[in-house]
């Protein structure tokens, strides 16, 4: 058995977490992006180093302090992040929250010009998958987490998107109200066991909530 003081389920443990957007970047000053926060990401990895852990938080860009105890390392773009990801394996657990962006640019080495003609077309390329990738390496964690954001049919995707992703569990998130940049997060949290709807609480009680369960879950492991 682990000897894990009760207030520190997960010493000894090694958990990576992925957080916040990415930005591709279209020329050297432009760039794609999109509304994540990165205030759940970062609660996750604050809540998971409270129960003991060691955090390895991969952030893309964004103004958040790195909570207590977490080691950071700060990414711009998906390929980055994959990268970053791959770097910090082995782990325990992998809990990816970043809004991953799903297309990358191809990108222009210069800063495109205005020419007087039409308006450049921008070509876009599939990133890689960062969750699918984790969970299909042969160092896999134990526990593979991933979040997923929906406005409709919430459940349904989440159930699809684990078993497509091959994640142990899918963090469902209602966005069909406001949900980027403010406090609170409606979750289903969907398992291979079934679905458990928590009832709408704060980002914080959200990542406590999830950081026990996931000491839970890791309790069995050797
Ligand atoms: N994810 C990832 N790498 C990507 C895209 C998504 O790791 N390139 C992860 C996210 O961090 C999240 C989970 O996969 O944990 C679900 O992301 P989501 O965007 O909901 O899934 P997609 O497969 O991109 O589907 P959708 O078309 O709904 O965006
Ligand atoms: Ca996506």
């Amino acid at each position: 058995a682990r000897l894990a003081p009760a207030h520190r389920p997960l010493a000894g443990r090694h958990i990576l977490v992925t957080a916040g957007p990415t930005h591709e970047p279209i020329d050297p000053v432009r760039y794609i992006a999109n509304r994540s926060s990165g205030r759940q990401g970062f609660a996750v990895a604050g809540a998971l180093a409270a129960l003991g852990a060691r955090v390895t938080l991969i952030a893309g860009p964004v103004t958040l302090p790195t909570p207590p105890g977490v080691g950071r390392v700060d990414v711009e773009t998906a390929c980055q992040m994959a990268q970053a990801v791959a770097e910090a394996l082995p782990a325990d657990a992998a809990v990816m929250v970043a809004a991953v962006a799903d297309w990358r640019v191809e990108a222009a080495g210069q800063k495109v010009k205005k020419d007087g003609g039409a308006a450049p077309a921008l070509t876009l390329v599939e990133n890689p998958d960062i969750l699918a990738t984790v969970a299909a390496a042969p160092n896999r964690p134990a526990l593979v987490v991933g979040f997923a954001a929906e406005t409709e049919h919430v459940i349904d995707h989440a159930v699809a998107k684990r078993l497509r992703k091959r994640a142990d569990w899918i963090v469902a998130n209602d966005v069909s109200g406001d949900v980027f940049g403010g406090d609170a997060n409606s979750v289903h949290l969907v398992t291979a066991e079934g679905v458990e709807s928590w009832e709408r609480m704060g980002k914080d009680d959200v990542a406590r909530g999830l950081a026990q369960r996931i000491a839970d879950a890791l309790q069995g492991e050797p």
